[in-house]
């Protein structure tokens, strides 16, 4: 059976009530159900912190054994090296995910330091970004 980790970095714990116009109306639990369903023949693993060590320690601890990692880091995104060293550290590929698509939004979004680091990405497709993510890497090889 296939592993994927699902990372999610901060505030990402409040979608469904944060900034809706931008993120939309479902919280992440009920769409990882929906997802769930789409995949049964993989373990999806969730994980969510709004802190950065917590994000870097989970990819260390998947990034050797999981078939994939699915990491929306956030704005840690735009900010963190630590984070690009670890995807860079793991032999797992990981997909960047993203709900909004980042480069239609303000000029800070459009860099990311974790894009080099990852096999790919994905950006723009409202919650469906992370089906996306999971069909590319199960045809990754
Ligand atoms: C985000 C985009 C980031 O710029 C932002 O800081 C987020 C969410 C997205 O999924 O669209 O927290 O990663």
């Amino acid at each position: 059976m296939k592993r994927i980790q699902i990372i999610n970095g901060p505030n990402l714990n409040l979608l469904g009530k944060r900034e809706p116009t931008v993120y939309g109306n479902q919280d992440f639990e009920t769409y990882l159900q929906e997802v769930k369903k789409l995949f049964p023949e993989i373990q999806l693993d969730y994980f969510q912190s709004n802190t950065e060590g917590a994000l870097i320690d989970k990819l260390h601890e998947t990034g050797f054994t999981f078939d994939g990692i699915l990491l929306n880091a956030g704005a840690y995104t735009h900010t963190s090296i630590a984070l690009a060293d670890a995807i860079r550290s793991i032999t797992a590929p990981v997909v960047e995910v993203h709900i909004s698509n980042v480069f239609q939004r303000e000029d800070y979004r459009h860099h990311s330091f974790l894009s080099e680091a990852c096999k790919g990405c994905i950006v723009g497709f409202g919650l469906d970004s992370y089906r996306l993510a999971i069909e590319a890497i199960l045809h990754f090889e």
